[in-house]
């Protein structure tokens, strides 16, 4: 009789310890942190202010090395992969900041991180690609022609999000992507997270102080004291 080993997890954080090294002091915000990421799964993290959701992200997202443990992408250890190559083809961000390139218009924004990455649409061009994905988070035509910096702050975290969708990757993480929304478009972005897990089988992590978020993920996992952990269905 053979026995089939399970598939490894998309995302695994392996006794993942941080610690910021001041001049005069040292951090230590992450301690031991042990958890698998699946595809399918829409997950998102709770925890107080400078707990460090955005120091996970960070390590998670290959942007950053944990001072202690391993995280590894299909069982592949992130450094062996290749941190560039990791994000480049498996993990898109979108950041609390945005980080979009300042001096281009919003739809150059997206056609930019398409042409980096190599992504390509399955239909059409990169350019109609990129407009459909901005005018389905409510962004239309005339505002994907401005400058970035000439945009709201919600508009902008849009423009954000719209980037990431348009990179066909493994794992979507955001950090905070609402935060800048009504409640209406808030809402549509949480069906298209939850859609990318469910529809796309993408393995999606996001980091939120928003129950309502939360209420609609599959799991939802709280950062505190350094400590990562999953509540239960009950506790919900
Ligand atoms: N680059 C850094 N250097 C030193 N300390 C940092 C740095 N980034 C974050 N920290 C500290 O680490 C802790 C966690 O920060 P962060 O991950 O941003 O938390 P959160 O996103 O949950 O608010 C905070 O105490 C913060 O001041
Ligand atoms: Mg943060």
């Amino acid at each position: 009789m053979t026995t089939a080993t399970p598939p490894p997890p998309a995302l695994r954080l392996a006794g993942i310890s941080h610690t910021y090294s001041g001049q005069r002091r040292r951090t230590t915000v992450l301690r031991d942190v042990d958890y698998s990421f699946e595809r399918g799964t829409f997950y998102t993290i709770l925890g107080p202010s400078g707990s460090g959701k955005t120091t996970l992200l960070s390590l998670a997202s290959g942007l950053d090395t944990p001072t202690k443990g391993a995280i590894t992408f299909d069982g592949h250890d992130l450094t062996t992969l290749g941190l560039g190559r990791y994000r480049n083809k498996h993990a898109a961000t979108i950041f609390q900041q945005y980080n979009l390139l300042t001096y281009m218009t919003a739809l150059q924004n997206v056609t930019t991180a398409m042409e980096i990455t190599g992504a390509k649409p399955p239909t059409g061009s990169r350019k109609a690609r990129a407009l459909q994905l901005l005018e389905s988070i409510g962004l239309d035509k005339a505002i994907t022609a401005r400058n970035v910096m000439q945009l709201s702050g919600g508009q902008q975290q849009r423009v954000a999000i719209a980037r990431a969708l348009a990179c066909d990757v493994d794992i979507l993480f955001a950090d905070e992507p609402t935060g800048n929304l009504d409640e209406d478009t808030a809402q549509g972005i949480i069906d298209t997270f939850r859609d990318l897990a469910h529809q796309q089988d993408k393995c999606v992590v996001v980091v939120t102080h928003s129950q309502q978020l939360a209420a609609q993920s599959d799991r939802v996992l709280t950062l505190r004291k350094g400590k990562l952990t999953e509540q239960t269905t009950s506790a919900r």
